[in-house]
């Protein structure tokens, strides 16, 4: 069974869907791998390694889509010109980040197409399907990135010094979601020496903030903001104004502040307002790491620099691809082990009793097949 491996073509885009370890790995199992030349030299794995772990390099995405069982990206394909979507053919199977709740035309455009598209940031939080859980592996390199950025723009120390010119106090960096991306933020500020305070609304996050050694500030909003699987849920307007006013204090208080709430389907909750960044002290920085999907602070513009009374807001929306060596390795880890439930050696074989694929699967056989986008599901 051929699995190809286009190049990225999202700009700004780093990463690449497979790296030559997993390439090995397949070719192993009896896959043969097809890969576009200078897919992965932006991630720092050139064309050579790939043809040493036994790919075959090809020169466009074309060619290498041509015979393909299986297609692995990292971006949904462009609807835009180009339309990657051309590409694909009928029983073509397609492994990506879809989004699909926000991307519905081109889950239908898939669906017209006859592609059998799996959409890796549908799969279900369940234990068994940790080792492919793209949403987790990214989200751990942008919560990490997102405090080194907020540490190198920042006039400040991170640590405590003791030093000959004096003592330095740490700066105080304040974390908002306390999700993967948020847990990881913590742990890395924490690293770094920062003291740090997080905030999630969901109240099974405290231990985990507090194990990192950052401390959970503590708001009661009267209402859980516990959703289903796992996730928080939208709160209702009264509440979310309240959070806002119970965060206005600790944002005020912080040098940094790196939010990354989400709830799923939903545009980021927005928690930071532009009356809490004016209260920070100059200097501050705010990193959105929700900027992608609205962002969590009033003055973010996605992938610009918002400066108000001397306060940096940045909203970067791709913060795994400016990582995308270890980014990539990790998606290719996911996708290899996501693999092994849809594909043999012999050809495609998802399995759709099992939860993980049934869940993950946008369209097959002409039809859109992902749950909330379904017709009858709409209206409900
Ligand atoms: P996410 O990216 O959807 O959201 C990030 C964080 O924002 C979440 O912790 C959420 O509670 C928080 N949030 C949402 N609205 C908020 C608001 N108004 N104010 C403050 N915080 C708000 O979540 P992520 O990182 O994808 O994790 C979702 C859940 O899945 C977590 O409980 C996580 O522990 C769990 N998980 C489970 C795995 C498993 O295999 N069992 C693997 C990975 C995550």
């Amino acid at each position: 069974m051929r699995i190809a491996v286009p190049k990225e073509i999202l700009p700004g885009e780093r990463r690449v869907a497979l790296v030559p370890e997993s390439v090995a790995r397949l070719q192993k199992s009896g896959f043969e791998v097809v890969v576009e030349r200078g897919a992965g030299l932006a991630a720092g794995f050139v064309d050579q390694a790939y043809e040493a772990a036994g790919a075959r390099l090809v020169r466009s995405a074309e060619e290498a889509l041509a015979g393909a069982e299986v297609v692995l990206k990292v971006n949904a394909p462009s609807l835009a010109d180009p339309d990657e979507t051309a590409l694909y053919g009928h029983g073509q199977a397609l492994v990506a980040l879809l989004d699909p709740l926000r991307n519905p035309k081109l889950v239908e455009r898939l669906a017209e197409r006859g592609v059998t598209a799996f959409s890796l940031d549908a799969i279900p939080r369940i234990t068994r399907a940790q080792s492919m859980d793209v949403l987790s592996s990214q989200a751990t390199v942008a919560g990490y990135r997102a405090v080194l950025i907020a540490a190198a723009r920042h006039g400040k120390f991170f640590p405590m010094m003791m030093t000959a010119a004096g003592s330095i106090p740490p700066a105080k960096v304040f974390v908002l979601g306390a999700g993967v991306a948020g847990l990881q933020a913590i742990a890395t500020a924490r690293r770094l020496g920062a003291v740090v305070e997080a905030f999630d609304v969901r109240l099974a996050a405290r231990e985990q903030v507090e194990s990192l050694g950052g401390r959970f500030v503590h708001v009661d909003l009267g209402e859980s903001g516990e959703g289903q699987g796992g996730y928080a849920k939208e709160l209702s307007e009264e509440t979310h104004r309240r959070e806002q006013e119970l965060l206005h204090e600790h944002v005020k208080a912080s040098d940094v502040v790196i939010t990354t709430a989400q709830v799923p389907g939903k545009p980021a909750p927005r928690l930071v307002t532009e009356a809490m960044v004016r209260a920070m002290q100059p200097g501050s920085i705010v990193v959105d790491v929700a900027a992608s999907t609205g962002g969590n602070c009033e003055l973010t513009k996605p992938d610009e620099e918002v400066e108000v009374g001397g306060v940096t807001v940045l909203g970067p929306t791709n913060l795994p691809a400016t990582m995308p060596y270890h980014a990539s390795q990790m998606y290719s880890r996911n996708v290899a082990a996501f693999l092994s439930l849809i594909a043999r050696k012999d050809g495609l074989a998802p399995d759709f009793d099992d939860e993980i694929v049934k869940s993950s699967c946008v369209t097959h056989e002409g039809k859109v097949v992902f749950p909330p986008l379904q017709p009858a599901a709409a209206k409900a």
